[in-house]
């Protein structure tokens, strides 16, 4: 594959400064995400996988630099600006999180009923759309609480799909799965992305699920407060001139991953 144009960039971030408070997170951080691909954020816990994510959503402001969706710095927009961006991400957090009280149908309206006004039926039937997507049809009357791991996973990103998004964002999403439950996350997320062009940030620990999904990654230290490698996870484990990169993507597949 030839190197994408500079304008194939869906996602840039640009001179990124985070923290909170006197502690700060990331010093310096720019990269882009190219439309369509897969794009891996890699390192241990605590060095900013989710802060970083929660820059690139706007759910948090950075101390300075910017974050641009298809342009756009989502920091700064506002009003109907602001909401037309957050309609093009979808996004599920660290820990899934569907609420218990639902049914996975419930819980896929969601996002319809904040964002949209369609009515009923419609958001019926874009719920059960989803969720034969994801390879749940027939399962939105069940609650979270009557349904596997791997299942509760798949509906978070059923959710995240509810609005028709060009970039979805997915924090760990293989996070207490077993391998197996892993590898079908990983099938989903390679079908979505081939089958709907959409395009992924995915943070990750899992070097099969990485070398699975990753067209692409960047790898976040805490000490350096940013990347320290960026590219094809194949060329960083056998070309990367820091010990720590190869030494991560040469660990055995079957070690324990970095606490998360
Ligand atoms: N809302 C917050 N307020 C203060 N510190 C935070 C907040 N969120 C995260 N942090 C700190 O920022 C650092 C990076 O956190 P995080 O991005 O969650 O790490 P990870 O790479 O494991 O996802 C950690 O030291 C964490 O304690
Ligand atoms: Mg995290």
């Amino acid at each position: 594959m030839t190197p994408a144009a500079p304008q194939d960039a869906v996602i840039r971030v640009e001179n990124l400064k985070t923290g909170f408070g006197d502690f700060i997170v990331h010093e310096n951080v720019s990269f882009e995400v190219r439309r369509g691909e897969v794009f891996a954020i890699l390192g241990g816990s605590g060095c900013g996988k989710t802060v970083l994510l929660k820059h690139m959503i706007g759910l948090y402001r950075p101390l300075a630099g910017r974050v641009l969706i298809a342009g756009e710095d989502i920091a700064a927009a506002e009003g109907e600006r602001r909401l037309a961006i957050l309609r093009r991400l979808g996004v599920m957090y660290q820990l899934g999180a569907l609420f218990g009280n639902m049914t996975l149908a419930e819980n896929i309206r969601l996002p319809l009923e904040e964002y949209t006004d369609l009515p009923d039926e419609a958001m019926d039937l874009i719920a059960e759309t989803k969720l034969r997507l994801v390879n749940l049809g027939g399962a939105g009357h069940l609650t979270p609480s009557e349904i596997s791991g791997g299942m509760m996973k798949r509906a978070a990103i059923a959710r995240a799909l509810a609005l028709d998004p060009e970039i979805v964002f997915l924090d760990e999403p293989a996070g207490g799965l077993d391998p197996i439950t892993s590898a079908e996350l990983d099938e989903l997320v390679l079908r979505l992305s081939d089958s709907l062009g959409i395009t992924f940030v995915v943070i990750t620990h899992e070097l099969p699920s990485i070398f699975a999904i990753a067209d692409r990654c960047i790898m976040l230290d805490k000490r350096v407060r940013g990347i320290i490698a960026e590219g094809r996870p194949a060329d960083l484990r056998d070309h990367s001139p820091d010990p720590r990169v190869r030494q991560f993507f040469n660990r055995a597949a079957s070690a324990p991953a970095a606490a998360a």
